[in-house]
């Protein structure tokens, strides 16, 4: 597997191609951003604990029935993954009310949202990614009717195994943002779930063991990062989660070398964005 010309670069991962048709490398970088852009910092390990967490989940999630980008892993922050033609949607699945459902609607942090709340945004750093509903969905030619019936589906679905993997460790999943992109005709879940996309809360103490720590200081935030990737890992290969994740993932050796990176110019300029 040999790495290609830079194909993305986007405000924390980069993609590349690879010398496989049909297959990518994202390479998740230690940049973090928040508040539109407004924040930014370089946190060393970074790319590795959010790639490291997204890898186990996604392995997670395959074993579960859930159809993902999931190739397997290269190096600590290189994931090859299926080339997927991304659906400019970001689907948030709500489980507790926190951020901005907040801030924009009349709801009390910490309420409970059962059946929990799907939020659908479009993807669009120039326009703060505005909420969508089905009518603009499908007036924008986005996704049909039915493509949007199977992301909702695969999104509840990936919630409850969600909230199951992360209960057996004693961490509420407040929510969760992911992205879809079509193989052919099948929808398929592509880019990341990390401590980046999702809103985690300690059962116990109710701190925040995500992205949060860095948008509001709350803390050392790699140290959180790392004590979740471990968390998560450590559970699932001690208790045996359940669902039928049966222990730890069986990543590939990460012995990869160095890749030699033909970096051309990306197609897309990072932007400032929100998350
Ligand atoms: N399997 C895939 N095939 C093609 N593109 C993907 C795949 N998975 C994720 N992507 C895209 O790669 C980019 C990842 O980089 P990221 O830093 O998250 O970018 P952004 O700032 O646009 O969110 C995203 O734009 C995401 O939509
Ligand atoms: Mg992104």
């Amino acid at each position: 597997m040999k790495q290609k010309g830079l194909l993305y670069s986007g405000k924390a991962k980069s993609v590349y191609r690879t010398d496989t048709k049909g297959q990518l490398i994202v390479e998740f970088r230690d940049d973090i951003t928040a508040f539109d852009g407004g924040k930014k910092d370089q946190l060393r390990n970074k790319g590795s604990y959010n790639a490291e967490a997204s890898a186990f989940i996604f392995q997670y999630l395959e074993k579960n029935g859930v159809k993902t980008h999931f190739v397997e892993m290269l190096d600590p922050r290189r994931m090859l993954v299926r080339e997927l033609s991304m659906i400019p949607l970001e689907v948030i699945v709500r489980n507790v009310a926190a951020g901005s459902i907040v801030r924009n609607y009349p709801f009390k942090e910490g309420t409970k949202l059962n059946p929990p709340v799907i939020v659908i945004d479009y993807k669009d750093d120039s326009r703060h990614d505005p909420m969508l509903n089905d009518d603009l969905i499908v007036a924008l030619k986005l996704a049909t009717l039915k493509e949007l019936a199977a992301i909702k589906k695969a999104a509840l679905k990936i919630n409850a195994l969600l909230v199951k993997l992360m209960a057996a460790q004693g961490i509420t999943l407040v929510d969760f943002k992911i992205e879809f992109g079509r193989a052919g005709k099948t929808i398929c879940l592509g880019d990341e779930i990390s401590m980046d996309s999702m809103r985690l809360w300690d059962k116990k103490t109710k701190e925040s063991l995500d992205k949060d720590v860095y948008r509001f200081d709350k803390g050392d935030v790699m140290a959180t990062y790392n004590r979740v990737v471990k968390r998560i890992t450590k559970t699932a290969a001690q208790k045996k989660v359940p669902a039928g994740t049966g222990g730890k993932p069986k990543a590939k050796p990460m012995t990869a070398k160095k890749p030699k990176v033909a970096a051309k110019k990306p197609v897309k300029k990072s932007v400032a964005k929100k998350r």
